[in-house]
Formats: structure tokens, C-alpha cells, sequence
């Protein structure tokens, strides 16, 4: 049983056969803002990503470049690392499926099966999917192809199976008694029609190409590359070792984050992998929906796919962090322009938070000897928008209980609004003459208000976060959601530094270039 402050989220990992485009730095970045979310909220969190390395796509691909699979994986996974780093994740560990430790792991967990009698050989006589690793029925082929339109070949081979069938009331039964085992609630319908079509056993060896981890005691087959994938969860917490740290602390894992392509491996056959072995089931599947770019499908073929690194060399990372999260919500798809990306950049970020500070800023920094104004007797208004700002941890972090990261800026934002109004309706820079004690008091009122934003924002836009910080002299230990509380209010006298802005306009000419 995971400790009771434990946080344990993950992305999928990625298969190595192709460059990272927003796709998949989109399933990293929820998680990323989840992880930072949860430990400013004072949570022990672990958050792994990594990259899937096995199996015959990743073998094609490889040869394909006239590489090793070793030689190529070791290229490709270092390339879902740079854009990690690129994009500030702050993830705990990389796993890689090629490491030891995930072998040891992923060899136990067979063994177990087989001791437990869940794994049985037979032969394998039916199609398969290269692309989506995924063996089909007959009946479910439409025009020849996988339902995802993915080409199959016909595959006839001896193969280990899994009694995946035996499962079928067993996890009717989990998704009944835990209702948000998956989410969003459209796909844990599907999920469970699904399931109540009825589960056929699985094949998890092949036998005809070796790119992958062996089968315990029989070398020719290499097991199924999902059922070496998806141990990496647990894998990466010291698996087989269930006294390990990470195990005892983490798993079951809270929230395993993967796009609507994945979510039936994920909500289906991991649940069943594990329950079969003994091991508890992760708490919840979340499935987010995918992106397309311009109303079409991201494809290499249509020389379409978005280079996150390019976006945030173009705009900015947290406006490239921003607009992804906010602009559909977390569930949904979405179609990525730059029209779109543009105008939320300068109108949420720019227009919106960026002027709400800078002209606060400006207004303490020529009007208040550059230090936090001392607040006198405070009116309904202030008193409204303090308290809307304090009141937007609870209500942030029920959205983020459910992965609702969109809804959970635009109630930022709203507040954000709300601060707009109040600076247009007080006219702090017109009182300076008539009521310096009153304008002080509103300046405050703002500044404060900018902090308790700024602590909350972090989570999605670090940077321009952390930068606003600075600038009302927050110390970096006093930036948790802890210190949201009145308690840890500004105090008045403290000297502030020169505002400089953050969230700027996107410039005319770079709008063209888009
Ligand atoms: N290797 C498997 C996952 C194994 S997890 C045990 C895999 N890898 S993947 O690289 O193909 O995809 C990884 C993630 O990227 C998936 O969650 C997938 O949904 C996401 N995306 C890939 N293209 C996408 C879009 N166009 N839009 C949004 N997300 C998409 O599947």
C-alpha cells in the first residue's frame, strides 16, 4: 500500500521508432504539471517517464536506418530526454526498457504468471499490427486494415498466452467498485463495453524476431513487447523487490496518463497482468485525447508534425506550456494553429496576467519607494478579491483531483480577471494625489493577490512564475502552497527590485513569420 501523501504519476513511454513531436510532449507536460502541482501541495511524489525501446516497430525502424536496434534506441531515447529537458519536466526517473533492472523486472513478473498458472503455450495464428503492436480478430478488421487504420500481416507462430479471459468478471468488478479507475467518464465506458464483449486470451511471446526480453527458460520467444512496456511502472520502483523503497512508498501507482490510443492496454490488460500476479492495480487510468495540427492528423507523411522544441523557440516555453493545457480541455482533442497558440498568448498571458503585473509593479516601484505598501482599513472589494484569490487553492485542487488541468487555469484566470477589474474600478495611480493611504491600501491588496496567483501558476508556467516572484521578493523557500495562507501575506516594507516585464506580446513580425 503507497504512503498516504505518496503521489506516484506516470507518462507512457515512447516508442523510440520516430522524433518527439507535441503529441507526446503533450502526455509529458500534463503529467509534469500534475507532479509540480502535487509537490507544491506538499505531496511526496514520484513521476517517471521513459522510453519503450523493444519489439518489432522499434527493430524496423532501426534496420530500416541501417543501425543495431542498440545503436538506434540509444539515438532516439536520448532525443525524448533533450526534449524533457527542453521542456523543464521534472520527472524522477527516465526508465529505458533495454536497462537490467526493467528486465529483472519484467522476467519475475513472467515467472510469477507461469507459477501461478496465467501464461500457457499455444500457437498464435491470426493478424498482427506492426504499427500498434496489436494482434486483431478477424472480425474486427474493417477493409483489411486494424480499426485504427494501421496495416496487419497474417502471423502463425508458436506463442505463450496469458488467460487474460479468466479476468473478464474480476475487472468488471474493479471498474464498477472504483468508478474513476478510468477517466475521463466517456472512455471508462467504453472501457467496460469493452470488457463485457468478452476477453479472449492474449498472446504474449513472439517467436518470429528477437528484438525484445527473452521468455524465462525458452529462449526463442521474446515476450510481447505491451507486457514488457507496461512493467515499467513498477519496474522503476525496484520490482521484483517488493521491500524496495519505491514500491512500498509508491505503487499502486495514482495516475497512469496516456492518450485514448493506449487506453485499453492500459485499463484492460495491465490491471489484469497485475491482479493475476498478485500486485494491486494502479488507482486510475486518465485517457487524454489526441491533436491535430490544422484539422489534420499529425503524419510524417504530411510533413505536418510541430516540433515542440521549435514552438518554444518560437514562443516561448511557458506560452508553449500554457496553450496546450488550456486550450482544450485535458479528455478532449484538440486542433493545434498558431493563430490559436498566438492569440492566447497575448491575450491570456500578455494582455491578461503579464499587464496585471507589470502595472502593479510600476505603480508600487514610482509610488511606494519601491517597497510593499503598508495596507490600511480595507473596503468590500478588497476584501472580495482577497479572499476569491485564497479561496482558489480548494478550487484548483479539486480540478486537478481530476485531471481537469484546463478548468483549473481558467479559475486562475478568472481571478486574474477579477484583479483587472478591481485595478480599473480602484484607479490606484489617481489616488496617489487624493488618497495616498487609500492607494496604498489597494496596491497591496494587488500585490498580494499577484503573489498567491503567482504560487499557484507555477505549477503550469515555472518560468514567468518563479520571475513574478522575484520581483515581490518572495523567498524561494516560501513559494509551496503552504504559504498561501493569510499568514504568510506580503509584508509592507519590504524592499522590492525593479520590475521588469515577463509574459510579453508576441511582435508583429513574428506573427507573420507563423
Ligand atoms: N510505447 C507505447 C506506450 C507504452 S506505455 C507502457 C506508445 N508510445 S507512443 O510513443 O506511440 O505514444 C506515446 C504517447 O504519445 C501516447 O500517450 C499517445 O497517445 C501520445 N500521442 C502520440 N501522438 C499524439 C497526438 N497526435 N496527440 C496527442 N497525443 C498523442 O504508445
Amino acid at each position: 500500500m503507497s504512503s498516504a501523501d505518496a503521489f506516484y504519476v506516470t507518462t507512457p513511454i515512447y516508442y523510440v521508432n520516430d522524433v518527439p513531436h507535441i503529441g507526446h510532449a503533450y502526455t509529458s507536460l500534463a503529467c509534469d504539471a500534475l507532479a509540480r502541482f502535487a509537490r507544491l501541495d506538499g505531496r511526496r511524489v514520484f513521476f517517471l517517464t521513459g522510453t519503450d525501446e523493444h519489439g518489432q516497430k522499434v527493430e524496423q525502424a532501426a534496420a530500416a536506418r541501417g543501425l543495431s536496434p542498440h545503436a538506434f534506441t540509444d539515438t532516439v531515447s536520448e532525443r525524448f530526454r533533450t526534449l524533457a529537458d527542453q521542456m523543464r519536466f521534472t520527472h524522477d526517473d527516465f526508465i529505458r526498457t533495454t536497462e537490467e533492472r526493467h528486465k529483472r523486472g519484467v522476467q519475475a513478473l513472467w515467472r510469477e504468471l507461469v507459477q501461478r498458472g496465467q501464461i500457457y503455450l499455444g500457437t498464435y495464428a491470426g493478424w498482427y499490427s506492426v504499427r500498434d503492436e496489436s494482434f486483431y480478430a478477424e472480425s474486427v478488421l474493417v477493409d483489411g486494415k486494424a480499426p485504427t487504420g494501421a496495416p496487419v500481416e497474417w502471423v502463425e507462430e508458436p506463442s505463450y498466452f496469458f488467460r487474460l479471459s479468466a479476468w473478464q468478471e474480476t475487472l468488471l468488478r474493479l471498474y464498477d467498485e472504483h468508478p474513476d479507475f478510468v477517466l475521463p467518464p466517456a472512455r471508462r465506458n467504453e472501457v467496460v463495453s469493452f470488457v463485457k464483449g468478452g476477453l479472449q486470451d492474449l498472446s504474449v511471446s513472439r517467436t518470429s524476431f528477437r528484438w525484445g526480453i527473452p521468455v524465462p527458460d525458452d529462449e526463442g520467444h521474446v515476450i510481447y513487447v505491451w507486457l514488457d512496456a507496461l512493467t515499467n511502472y513498477i519496474s522503476a520502483l525496484g520490482y521484483p523487490d517488493r521491500d524496495a523503497a519505491g514500491y512500498r512508498t509508491f505503487w499502486p501507482a495514482d495516475l497512469h496518463v496516456v492518450g485514448k490510443d493506449i487506453l485499453r492496454f492500459h485499463a484492460v490488460f495491465w490491471p489484469a497482468f497485475l491482479l493475476a500476479a498478485g500486485l494491486e492495480p494502479p488507482r486510475r487510468i486518465f485517457a487524454h485525447g489526441w491533436w491535430t495540427v490544422e484539422g489534420q492528423k499529425i503524419s510524417k507523411s504530411l510533413g505536418n508534425v510541430i516540433d515542440p522544441i521549435e514552438l518554444i523557440e518560437t514562443y516561448g516555453l511557458d506560452q508553449t506550456r500554457y496553450f496546450l493545457l488550456r486550450e482544450v480541455p485535458f479528455g478532449n482533442d484538440g486542433d493545434f494553429s498558431r493563430a490559436a497558440m498566438i492569440n492566447r498568448m497575448n491575450r491570456d498571458l500578455a494582455n491578461d496576467y503579464g499587464n496585471l503585473v507589470q502595472r502593479v509593479l510600476s505603480l508600487i516601484q514610482r509610488n511606494c519607494e519601491a517597497r510593499v505598501p503598508a495596507p490600511d482599513r480595507m473596503t468590500e472589494d478588497d476584501r472580495a478579491l482577497l479572499g476569491a484569490s485564497l479561496a482558489l487553492l480548494g478550487r484548483v485542487r479539486d480540478e486537478m483531483a481530476v485531471q481537469a488541468l484546463s478548468r483549473a487555469l481558467e479559475a486562475i484566470f478568472e481571478v486574474i480577471g477579477a484583479a483587472n477589474r478591481y485595478v480599473d474600478a480602484q484607479a490606484p495611480w489617481a489616488l496617489r494625489r487624493t488618497d495616498p493611504t487609500r492607494m496604498a491600501t489597494v496596491l497591496f491588496v494587488l500585490a498580494e493577490t499577484i503573489r498567491r496567483i503567482a504560487l499557484l501558476t507555477q505549477a503550469f508556467i515555472p518560468d514567468a512564475s518563479a520571475r513574478i516572484l522575484d520581483q515581490l521578493a518572495v523567498p524561494d523557500e516560501a513559494r509551496s502552497f503552504e504559504q498561501l495562507s493569510e499568514a504568510d501575506a506580503l509584508r509592507p516594507g519590504t524592499p522590492l527590485p525593479p520590475p521588469f516585464g515577463v509574459l510579453p506580446r508576441l511582435a508583429a513580425e513574428t506573427i507573420g513569420a507563423g
